[in-house]
């Protein structure tokens, strides 16, 4: 992810989340050096010009990740596109000797939840009220974590 990206990924941010990040959030995501990347389909021809597809951001420490953001374009979603760019970013932790991914996510984010559950995270506390409502009020916000295995 570069600067240049911003305005594709503030777009499909704001179609995809309770509170959306600013473009400011990933400016200072991008300037601390957190750990960013665009999944883009490459142009095929002048008609269908290149097309960010996903996106996703991870907060790197000494020896952990946390996960702060990840997206994927509502037309690219169900086709395995999440999956895969987390299976990256656990081979590229593991090759850091980085033991563990871990990340909040909102009790109502089904999709989400069903994701992480898949690619082995386990729950490891809850947050009460932890996000903000666009309807008022807050919700709680699931902790999960994942060890990483070197095969
Ligand atoms: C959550 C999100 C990133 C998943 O991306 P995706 O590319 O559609 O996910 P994948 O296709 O890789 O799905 C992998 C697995 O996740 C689960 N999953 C994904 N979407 C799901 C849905 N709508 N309902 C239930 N399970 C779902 C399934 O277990 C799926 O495996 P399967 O296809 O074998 O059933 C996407 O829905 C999204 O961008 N949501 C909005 C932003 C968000 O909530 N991000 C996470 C919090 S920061």
């Amino acid at each position: 992810m570069a600067v240049r990206d911003l305005d594709e990924v503030i777009e499909i941010e704001s179609l995809s989340h309770e509170s959306s990040w600013t473009k400011g959030n990933f400016v200072d995501s991008l300037n601390a050096g957190y750990w960013s990347y665009c999944l883009r389909r490459l142009a095929e021809d002048d008609d269908h010009p290149d097309e960010l597809m996903a996106y996703c951001v991870l907060m790197p420490s000494i020896d952990e990740l946390e996960l702060l953001n990840i997206t994927v374009h509502p037309s690219y979603r169900k086709r395995g596109y999440a999956q895969k760019i987390l299976g990256i970013m656990d081979d590229a932790a593991l090759s850091r000797s980085i033991q563990s991914i871990f990340l909040e996510v909102r009790v109502s984010n089904e999709p989400a939840i069903r994701l992480y559950e898949k690619l082995g995270y386990e729950q490891v506390g809850l947050r009460k009220d932890y996000y903000p409502l666009t309807s008022g009020g807050r919700e709680d916000a699931i902790v999960m974590k994942k060890r990483l295995i070197r095969l």
